[in-house]
């Protein structure tokens, strides 16, 4: 038996060394064949098209994947690249347009300024999450959508990290109070009974009263759309790992606890798991980033058996996007890492295609596996 866990321990680490080598070949053609383009999903498996972008989110996940090959393969052509990269983003630390600030300098900046520990460089994070905190509605609580004041997303939890680092940085208590704020209203407006969550709610900003849940990019407004649930699954874990505040913990895992009832055994949800009979079985972005989650709650909740069970399912759906079903090592012309993702099925925006986010947090997932970065 103890042989056995062995050998699936090595075997699990032979393949995410490989999936890390085969993102390495195709980030290096990436960055070779566009230089300075920002990709966001591919069409038919090529990253640069005419392909609408709906809102501008992904700048921070080419950066980010270059530091984790950079980790992983201590070649300093990586780390040019890497800050290169970075450089190029800078001034995104003032934009007001967007609520993916922590998407777009948490993978970037702030790796960089781990790795140094250059005060310039996490003088450039924490801007950002300052910014972050001028989205602030008092009436209602929450940091509001890129969409209008009166809309606030579920993804934005994957987005308070920054906040909260902005506001011990500084240790600016009203900064820490929206932060806070924020985590408990998304909780009370968007985390349901059962764990599921919704995509969007809309508030009256009149008054502050919540109205409804509604949707972008799943099935309906009272349903589960996959990547959402992932976010917050992953936000809420960050929010707690901040705070300590056991409501953001207990939510973190409610949501995983409804990821695991409702996804087949190998681990990858469709797009929304209440569409009936989905037209596309998977959506690997969502699994990705529950997998990267799930690591990071096996060592956050305070029960061992629980962190076993978490970290058992992260390798489990990790051990799915290896195979050559999604990892596109096998497709050739392919551009991307990993197959199936979707950005928008309604818009029909990178469906069954591969997705910067999706491959960020793959390549973030693979590395705290073989522990070349920390959980
Ligand atoms: N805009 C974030 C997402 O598509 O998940």
């Amino acid at each position: 038996m103890v042989t056995s866990v062995a050998t699936d321990h090595t075997r699990m680490l032979e393949k995410c060394k490989t999936a890390l080598g085969f993102a390495a070949h195709q980030l290096n053609h990436l960055t070779q064949s566009y230089p300075e383009f920002f990709p966001m999903y591919t069409v038919n498996g090529k990253w640069k098209h005419g392909g609408e972008a709906w809102t501008n989110w992904c700048e921070g996940f080419l950066g980010g994947q270059l530091w984790l090959i950079y980790r992983h393969t201590q070649d300093t052509t990586w780390r040019e690249r890497a800050e290169h990269y970075c450089r190029l983003i800078e001034h995104r630390k003032t934009d007001r347009n967007v609520h993916d600030l922590g998407f777009t300098f948490w993978p970037t900046w702030k790796r960089w300024y781990d790795l140094t520990g250059d005060t310039t460089k996490n003088d450039v994070v924490v801007e950002a999450g300052r910014t972050m905190g001028l989205r602030f509605k008092e009436k209602g609580q929450y940091l509001r959508s890129f969409v209008a004041d009166e809309s606030l997303f579920i993804d934005i939890m994957m987005n308070i990290g920054i906040v909260f680092y902005a506001a011990q940085q500084t240790a600016d208590a009203n900064l820490l109070r929206i932060a806070n704020q924020h985590c408990l209203t998304t909780r009370r407006t968007l985390v349901r009974g059962d764990g599921s969550t919704s995509h969007e709610g809309i508030f009256d900003t009149q008054t502050g009263e919540f109205l409804r849940q509604t949707t972008h990019q799943g099935w309906r407004g009272d349903s589960a759309w996959a990547r959402g649930l992932a976010w917050s699954l992953y936000g809420f874990g960050t929010a707690y790992s901040f705070s300590r505040d056991v409501r953001f913990l207990n939510t973190a895992e409610a949501c995983a606890n409804f990821y695991i009832e409702h996804t087949p055994a190998h681990g990858v949800p469709p797009n929304d798991w209440d569409e009936p009979n989905p037209a596309l079985p998977y959506e690997s972005s969502a699994a990705a980033i529950a997998a990267s989650g799930l690591l990071n709650l096996s060592q956050l909740t305070g029960d061992a058996a629980r962190a076993s069970f978490y970290k058992g399912y992260a390798l489990r759906i990790l051990d799915t996007l290896t195979e050559p079903e999604f990892l596109a090592i096998d497709t050739p012309g392919w551009e991307g890492v990993l197959k199936h993702g979707m950005y928008h099925q309604r818009k029909g925006l990178g469906v069954d295609e591969s997705v910067m986010w999706g491959d960020y947090f793959y390549l973030e997932a693979l590395s705290k596996v073989v522990g070349e970065i920390d959980f």
